[in-house]
């Protein structure tokens, strides 16, 4: 993954109300010319909308808070992330969010002043994830969401207590599942060995050789069983020559499945909304077996 910082947010530093705007400015030398139309002031009560690449890497700094008493008045700024969607849909990425914080607000749960990190668009997304930090000074922030986008607010409360040497933060998408197969390899459920999120969807197409069938043995395959309807809550979808096969529990446990004749087929890890699934999903492995 190339990384690099793609833009900045710097705190202006002034006396005057109306100086409470927050620019992101370019970043390294390297990406001036690209960051050409993405200065942006960020003003108190702003909403501002970034769309990165998966290969990049955003870093957000805030400078010295406590300079001339910036941060008297309420200020609100929100952040928005998202991911370019790109042609590779295939391919799923997550974002996450690292830094230091050092924004103290003289209250102890980040009720006045914090910096919020969410992958939830509405206070009723029951899927989502806020999370608030305050504190310090150099408190860590760490979030990690399978969502492609991620809300950052910046808020300092009406109380005139805020202190700190402000923030970095920076935003980096990571793999979580997908892709295209066209070589013998090894397939694992998001986030594998440790279990699988809930609601979430992975695609693998499989594509192999010409005069090669596709043959797919899963030494991991740990998914709740299926209900006496014979209905899987969390499953993998096998999409194959007309047929739809859906796999759960242990069913295909070790058990080498080979297409003979297929070239393709769609593979579809799925897991649903319920909460306090332990299971690992899968490790399966895809070689190409001569016709
Ligand atoms: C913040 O409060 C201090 C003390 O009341 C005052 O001197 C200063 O001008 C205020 N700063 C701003 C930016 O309003
Ligand atoms: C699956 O692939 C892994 C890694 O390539 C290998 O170590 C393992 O023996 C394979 N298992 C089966 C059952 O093919």
């Amino acid at each position: 993954m190339i990384k690099h910082v793609l833009s900045q947010v710097l705190v202006l530093v002034g006396m005057v109300g109306s100086l409470h705007s927050w620019p992101v400015m370019p970043g390294q030398q390297i990406l001036r010319e690209e960051l050409t139309n993405t200065d942006i002031a960020l003003k108190c009560g702003k909403h501002e909308q970034l769309v990165m690449d998966h290969t990049e890497m955003i870093t957000l700094t805030a400078g010295d808070i406590t300079k001339n008493n910036l941060y008297n008045a309420s200020c609100d700024v929100t952040i928005r992330v998202a991911l370019r969607s790109s042609a590779t849909a295939l391919e799923k990425y997550g974002m996450k969010v690292e830094g230091l914080i050092s924004f103290r607000d003289g209250s102890r749960d980040c009720t006045n002043s914090f910096i919020s990190v969410a992958d939830e668009d509405t206070l009723d997304d029951e899927m989502g994830t806020l999370v608030k930090y305050c504190g310090g000074p150099n408190k860590k922030i760490s979030f990690e969401t399978t969502e492609d986008y991620i809300n950052i607010e910046v808020s300092v409360g009406s109380e005139r207590a805020t202190r700190g040497s402000g923030f970095t933060i920076t935003i980096e998408p990571h793999f979580v599942c997908g892709g295209i197969i066209a070589l013998e390899t090894t397939i694992e459920s998001p986030y594998y060995p440790q279990p699988y999120p809930r609601d979430i969807s992975c695609f693998w197409e499989v594509k192999a050789p010409k005069g090669f069938d596709i043959s797919l043995t899963c030494p991991v395959f740990q998914f709740p069983n299926p209900n006496k309807a014979g209905r899987c809550s969390d499953d993998l979808m096998i999409n194959h020559a007309n047929d739809v096969d859906v796999y759960c529990g242990s069913q295909l446990l070790n058990k080498q499945k080979h297409f003979a004749g297929e070239h393709e087929m769609l593979l579809v890890f799925r897991s649903d909304e319920s909460k306090n699934v332990k299971n690992k999903g899968i490790s399966c492995n895809i070689t190409f077996v001569p016709e």
